[in-house]
């Protein structure tokens, strides 16, 4: 008998973390490596953040809570939709996970049977396939190329549709394109969504205060009132609050998709760190105005990039409205060959052909299931980026 389950087989590890480590690898034999696949803030957790999470050891708030959150934080929670996203929740309809990530584990885990459908526009955040496919599910990719900006059309929508769709993902703005929707753009989803009330939504709305220029930042059951029974609207303090290590995911939906995400939890990992939600608390209900000044750093380094790569021959790079990657295509550069006599098939070439040329580290495209493209992470230094581009547009020159 295999010691192994046969769902073990159907899931891939997640290859944005293999490149992290490739490039942590490298970098320790000594290489002069620069990572451009990390996909956290380069900044560190604001003090009163910290401070919170402190006065929370030292007051003895250490013990175990409510396995899905516990009432302080849903409150915030609770008054952060309101005051953001004009979503009413009550903290029965409050589920706190450890991190986002688990949040949307947990609500796929409640709710695929064999042989449901989620569709899951493409590129798409590397876990989401994977995800499915472990709750036992079957993905539905919907490619959405460099013509409609990355976006899902309503036509294509309309079309993945079938009786047996469960889920749609949403995520705007995109991991890994930045891609996000307008009210319009969403409305025009909502508004196919309205006319197949089998089909529900997870909206992964974990960039929402990373968006440039004068984009407005919305959510599915914002937009559509109609489709507040059948949403998931899920987020967390990972990006905006430059918090990834601290853990703490949530959403907020229906009681009965609540209820039974919180079944899971409780027979899984229980309640996310206690100290990390009091941390949360402080995050969510604490002063709110250096969100827009950390968009505005990441607007600096996104227009940088932007013009590095298109300034790189082979290389196209669409402008994103938010969060804080580029997806540009290297369609110029496939096969052409590098001077060590590597040709480039595909992005995983290109990729490694560029670690290995040049120490600069990103993830190919098809870990994101659209190719020819590469995915970079702007959250670094502005010296960082400014010396990776040289590289880029040096190594591009060279193909031959
Ligand atoms: C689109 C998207 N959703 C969810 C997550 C997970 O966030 P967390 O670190 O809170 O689990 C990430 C993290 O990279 C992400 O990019």
């Amino acid at each position: 008998m295999s010691l192994l389950s046969a769902t073990l087989a159907r899931v891939k590890p997640s290859p944005t973390i293999a490149v992290s480590t490739l490039a942590a690898e490298l970098k320790a034999a000594g290489r002069d490596v620069i990572g451009l696949g990390a996909g956290e803030p380069d900044f560190d957790t604001p003090d009163h953040i910290k401070q919170a999470a402190k006065a929370a050891i030292d007051a003895g708030k250490t013990k175990y809570t409510a396995p899905d959150g516990m009432p302080e934080l849903k409150q915030a929670i609770c008054d952060k939709f309101a005051r953001e996203n004009g979503l009413s929740y009550s903290p029965a309809q409050i589920s706190v996970g450890t991190g986002g990530k688990q949040i949307l584990y947990n609500a796929l885990m409640a709710t695929l049977n064999p042989g449901d459908e989620v569709i899951i526009p493409a590129p798409y955040w590397v876990s989401y396939p994977d995800m499915v496919l472990l709750a036992g599910g079957t993905p539905v990719a919907v490619e959405c190329g460099l013509e409609t900006g990355f976006r899902l059309s309503p036509a294509q929508l309309e079309a993945a549709i079938t009786p047996k769709t469960k889920w749609l993902i949403f995520n705007s703005p995109s991991n890994p394109t930045g891609a996000g929707y307008t009210r319009d753009q969403l409305k025009a989803l909502t508004d196919v969504l309205m006319r197949h009330p089998h089909v529900w939504v997870m909206s992964d709305d974990m960039y929402e205060h990373l968006v440039f220029d004068d984009f407005r930042f919305v959510t599915p059951a914002q937009v559509e009132p109609g489709l507040y029974d059948r949403t998931l609207t899920c987020n967390g303090v990972s990006k905006a609050y430059a918090m990834t290590g601290w853990r703490i995911g949530y959403a907020g939906g229906p009681q009965e998709l609540i209820g039974a995400m919180r079944k899971i939890q409780s027979q899984s990992t229980s309640n996310p760190c206690t100290i990390s939600q009091w941390a949360a608390v402080a995050a969510l209900n604490g002063p709110q105005d250096f969100l827009a000044e950390n968009a505005r750093l990441f607007q600096r380094r996104r227009d940088l990039v932007v013009e590095m790569l298109n300034d790189a021959p082979g290389i196209t790079c669409p402008v994103p409205d938010g969060a804080f990657y580029v997806y540009p295509s290297i369609a110029g550069l496939i096969g052409k060959t590098t001077p060590s006599g590597v040709t480039i098939t595909d992005d995983e070439t290109f990729a490694k052909a560029l670690l290995e040329d040049t120490g600069v580290a990103v993830v190919f495209g098809a870990a994101f299931g659209l190719s020819p493209n590469f995915r970079v992470s702007y959250a670094t230094s502005e010296e960082a980026l400014t010396e990776a581009g040289r590289r880029i547009r040096t190594f591009c020159a060279t193909l031959s």
